[in-house]
């Protein structure tokens, strides 16, 4: 990560219109490098996210002894070392800024015959690591977290995993991919019960790669997932589709600027990333797919968006995981919206990158938004906005930075974000693209 502050600078309002393309999905790349790598035979990926956080990912593997070439224009080709020829990196690995890499991480590295240490930023070393040591653990794996339940996370070789039936307590793709990952290396059949729907492209992927996941519904919100272990993974060729998550900034964007109409082309549509299409709809926002393709296995469209006028509403609790990234610049569509939004049953927002609630509500506030912070939402009056001060801190989260930019097209003044280099691990073009489709802003750095 770069020592300089980068600070943000926007002007206010802004017409947006054209077409544009936004980076690769950061899940589907972070797992294309893992899956590729375990794998037998050489994987080729396109398309692949080159932010900080993947590349983290891809670096790991490196330590591990993988070749990896690329990225190359998001382009890479892994020669796979199947499930048990990975070798042991000879210092600890480095993740960075991201959560995804070291909990999806944690289950492989619980399967080998070799000791690691993972470790990570500021904000990576503040995250709770216990959601997957404790499973983790139940599974027989020697792993272990700093007193505060925090990384590092120190894991020692075990003589053997067992599968478990595991009950998640909260609905994290993150903690059922990593037990997914270590049911790869246990005796017997794993399953993983996910009290509601989470984004489920391991599952998609594993099965992608010749490896059998099974899931069955249990009611309405829970599905119970099962892999067996022992098996082997086959190379898998992937084209990463763009990332909905960094969609998203435009969607909200075009939807709240005066008189625009854009196009964000092929964007993952994966039914269990689109809560924020659903919530934005609800709102009134007018957002149309079109050419919808299938991808790999993934459904793409080019989103097509133009102005609405928003109106405030209750978030429904079940669109919360399928949206979880995306709550930052929903808070800055609600804040345009008439009448109140509330947001409930999204405590997760608070162990993000940063506390998504608490920095969203202090960044919303400053540049005049009423945002009422609850303990598992928000409540966000739209409209009228009377400045406080415009100096936004990101804590260290790019969403943040991000989602600020977005609400510069309903201030009243000039935003200066601090603390913007953040915005390299999800979406290294934002800059570019933001001035392109005809916002204004510009970069200082410090140092
Ligand atoms: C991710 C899952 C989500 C999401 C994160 C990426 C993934 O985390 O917030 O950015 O790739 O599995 P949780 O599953 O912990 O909510």
């Amino acid at each position: 990560m770069t020592t300089n502050n980068i600070k943000f600078k926007v002007q206010a309002g802004g017409k947006l219109f054209g077409r544009i393309r936004v980076p690769g999905d950061k899940s589907i790349s972070h797992r294309s490098i893992m899956l590729g790598s375990l794998a037998e035979g050489t994987t080729q990926i396109t398309g692949f996210l080159e932010g900080d956080d993947s590349l983290a990912t891809l670096k790991a593997f490196q330590e591990m002894g993988v070749n990896i070439i690329g990225p190359n224009n998001g382009d890479i080709t892994i020669q796979g070392v199947g499930l048990t020829g990975l070798k042991k990196p000879n210092k600890p690995l480095d993740m960075g800024n991201s959560g995804t890499a070291m909990r999806l991480m944690s289950g492989i590295l619980a399967g080998q015959p070799f000791s690691t240490e993972l470790i990570g930023d500021a904000s990576l070393s503040t995250r709770p690591m216990k959601r997957v040591t404790k499973p983790l653990s139940a599974m027989g794996a020697t792993i272990s977290t700093a007193n505060n339940g925090m990384p590092p996370l120190k894991i020692s070789p075990s003589s053997a995993l067992n599968a478990i039936d595991y009950v998640m307590p909260m609905a994290s793709a993150q903690v059922k991919s990593c037990v997914l990952f270590a049911g790869l290396y246990a005796k017997g059949t794993t399953t993983v019960i996910e009290p509601a729907p989470t984004r489920n492209h391991t599952e998609k992927m594993l099965n992608g790669f010749g490896y059998e996941v099974v899931s069955e519904k249990i009611d309405n919100l829970k599905t119970k997932i099962s892999i067996k272990g022992g098996g082997l993974l086959k190379a898998n060729d992937i084209d990463v589709p763009s990332d909905i998550s960094s969609a998203a900034f435009f969607i909200v964007a075009a939807t709240i600027a005066d008189d625009a109409n854009l196009v964000i082309e092929h964007v993952g549509i994966n039914p269990t990333r689109t809560g924020i299409l659903d919530v934005l709809k609800l709102m009134g926002a007018k957002i149309t797919l079109e050419n919808e393709i299938l991808v790999g296995g993934e459904p793409v469209a080019d989103i097509r968006v133009k102005s609405a006028k928003l109106k405030g509403i209750n978030i429904p609790e079940e669109l919360v995981p399928l949206a979880i990234d995306e709550f930052p610049v929903i808070f800055v569509a609600a804040s345009t919206a008439a009448g109140k939004t509330v947001l409930t049953g999204a405590e997760e927002l608070r162990v993000k990158e940063s506390d998504r609630i608490q920095v969203m509500a202090d960044a919303l506030t400053a540049i005049g938004v009423l945002a009422k912070p609850t303990t598992d939402g928000m409540i966000i009056t739209g409209g009228k906005q009377s400045k406080q001060s415009s100096k936004i801190l990101s804590h260290h989260d790019h969403r943040i930075s991000m989602a600020m930019v977005i609400a510069g097209l309903n201030a009243t003044d000039e935003i200066v974000i601090d603390d913007c280099a953040n915005v390299n691990t999800s979406f290294p073009n934002f800059v570019e693209l933001i001035n392109q489709i005809g916002m204004q802003l510009t970069v200082e750095k410090d140092g």
